[in-house]
């Protein structure tokens, strides 16, 4: 198992660790930990029925969920829905624990590793909505091949979210906003659901604000909120 003091290193690129966890949060993880950590089998196959004690409607995944604020507002708001979030970030998955025990939700599992080891032992079509909210826009051109945003990731979110399931994209950098619509753009499974600048600039309604968005709003910088569609496959 998976604690603290033995995290595996992969493919990541930000921090994995901040500042020291204090005492009340640093016990709620070793608690919480290993009832909600998602742990990969060497068969490399993860069935999301197996992870949550309910029966659940759909499975919605969020990638890089930072400290958790929109993953347990969206878990909290439904309740028959089983989520699986991914943050390699140690204090990232404390806050979403302390989020999840102050809100009282229990239908989240994260997995503290790359994004895309969960989603490459995922089956197809097993998921029914994805966000992606605020990359990290690695903002030099050497660094672009560690956006998360990249050919490879879309395809793959291709194969696992169902026909005419949504994938949500928010970000409040300009330049990786053109190349989130390019890599959209250029997969032909996706349709971006848009009929002009004004809708895509006003978060929905039932997509809660994240830390990352509320930080740029605070320094001025306007989101885009983007929505796209699996085709019907
Ligand atoms: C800029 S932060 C945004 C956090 C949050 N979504 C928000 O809007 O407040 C990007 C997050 O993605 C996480 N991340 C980066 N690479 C990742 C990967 N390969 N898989 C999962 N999460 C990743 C980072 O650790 C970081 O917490």
């Amino acid at each position: 198992m998976k604690t603290l003091e033995n995290i595996q290193g992969s493919r990541i690129y930000g921090r994995r660790h901040g500042k020291p966890l204090k005492k009340a949060s640093a016990e709620r993880f070793e608690k919480y930990f290993p009832l909600y950590n998602i742990e990969l089998d060497d068969d490399g196959l993860l069935e999301p029925a197996a992870l949550f004690d309910q029966a659940c409607s759909e499975y919605w995944l969020e990638i890089g969920f930072g400290k958790g604020e929109h993953l347990v507002a969206q878990a909290k708001a439904n309740p028959d829905i089983g989520f699986m979030g991914c943050e390699p970030f140690v204090n990232g998955v404390s806050g979403l624990i302390d989020h999840m025990e102050k809100e009282q939700v229990t239908n989240i599992r994260f997995f503290m590793d790359d994004a895309r080891l969960l989603m490459d032992a995922l089956p197809e079509n097993s998921l029914s909505r994805a966000f992606i909210l605020f990359p990290d826009p690695w903002r030099k051109k050497r660094h672009y091949k560690r956006r998360v945003v990249s050919p490879g990731n879309v395809a793959v979110l291709s194969t696992l979210l169902k026909s005419r399931s949504e994938l949500r994209i928010g970000t409040d950098h300009h330049d990786y906003c053109r190349w989130i619509l390019a890599r959209m753009m250029e997969n032909p499974e996706f349709d971006w659901m848009s009929d002009g600048p004004d809708d895509w600039h006003v978060r929905p309604d039932d997509w809660p604000e994240t830390r990352y968005e509320k930080k740029a709003l605070e320094q001025g910088r306007r989101s885009a909120y983007m929505t796209f569609i699996r085709k019907a496959k």
